[in-house]
């Protein structure tokens, strides 16, 4: 990381201290991005033994962030909270049980956490994450720009690492974000796609490789990865990493991330800016109508889900 990417005198607490949360602190203490790293679990002896683990990464690199266990309570009172709470789905259970179970735990966290310091940010990880923003925005009583979920971050990140593959330019060259709902009915942006500032399809033919196949690779790689070893933590960490600094180091740089739309009274992703205060604008994109047919369909499904399980 760079010297810009980081800042000293923040505290970061991290409440989930499972595969997710570790890979998280893990990649928040390799960046040395904030000064301190809370962290929160329900088990505190697993909880306190991430902390001496994790603590001889920080001693191990020299890493200015230090890290020590914390009660909910003093999480709510950092600069930033991270969410990872939640269940894995067990074998047997429906993923509406599991949708229940993530629920529950999501208002028991965010209910232990308040009041919250009214400048406090506050990134969901877990999943469904859109629904749990939703849940987790209206509980806590802040702001709703201070409140939103890292959504289709690392879905954009997954396309944009396999059209570079594919495109043979470094990832950061292409636009490509991943919007709307995360998961099954997420909507891949091609109609704005660009590969060096170019459209795409001045970049390939469009017949050079399939558009669905791609968008099958990307969307279905976490549930290869969650059936094989129970979650996407390295993924995730990372992008949790450099969410954080994002907000802690007021980069105002756009991402994907789930936060509050109004049409709809509920969160999605749309590319937003990044600073101190969370969400400090939504980039407003023209889409083709497809992908807005598509966008609007799942977020009046979304809004109905969240609606329902607030009355
Ligand atoms: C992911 O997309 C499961 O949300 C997690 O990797």
């Amino acid at each position: 990381m760079l010297p810009g990417d980081t800042n000293p005198t923040a505290r970061i607490a991290i409440v989930g201290v499972g595969q997710v949360g570790a890979a998280a602190a893990y990649a928040l203490i390799l960046g040395s991005v904030a000064g301190e790293l809370l962290l929160v679990d329900v088990k505190t002896d697993w909880r306190d033994a991430q902390v001496r683990d994790l603590s001889d990464v920080a001693y191990s690199i020299n890493s200015g962030t230090r890290v020590r266990a914390a009660t909910h309570h003093e999480a709510g009172q950092c600069d930033m909270v991270v969410i990872t709470a939640g269940s894995k789905w067990s074998i047997g259970e429906t993923n509406v049980q599991h949708t229940q179970r993530n629920v529950s735990i999501m208002r028991s966290v965010v209910r232990a956490m308040t009041p919250f310091r009214p400048d406090t940010v506050v990134l969901v990880v877990s999943n469904p994450v859109d629904l749990l923003t939703s849940i987790a925005q209206e509980l806590s009583g802040l702001s709703k720009s201070r409140v939103f979920g890292s959504g289709t971050s690392l879905d954009s990140m997954r396309i944009r690492g396999l059209l570079a593959d594919k495109a043979k330019v470094a990832a950061d060259s292409i636009h490509l974000p991943v919007l709307g709902i995360h998961g099954d009915f997420q909507v891949v942006a091609w109609s704005t796609a660009t590969i060096n500032g170019e459209p795409i399809d001045k970049f390939f033919p469009r017949d050079a490789f399939k558009r669905a196949d791609l968008e099958n690779e990307s969307k279905h790689r976490s549930e290869s990865v969650i059936c094989a070893k129970g979650a996407t933590p390295f993924g995730l960490g990372s992008i949790v990493s450099s969410i954080c600094s994002s907000v802690l180091c007021d980069k105002r740089d756009a991402r994907p991330v789930s936060h509050f739309q109004s049409e709809f009274n509920c969160c999605f992703s749309l590319p937003a800016i990044l600073g101190r205060e969370g969400i400090m604008r939504t980039i407003e994109m023209t889409l083709d109508s497809d992908e807005q047919a598509s966008i609007t369909r799942s977020a009046k499904r979304l809004r109905d889900t969240v609606e329902r399980i607030q009355a």
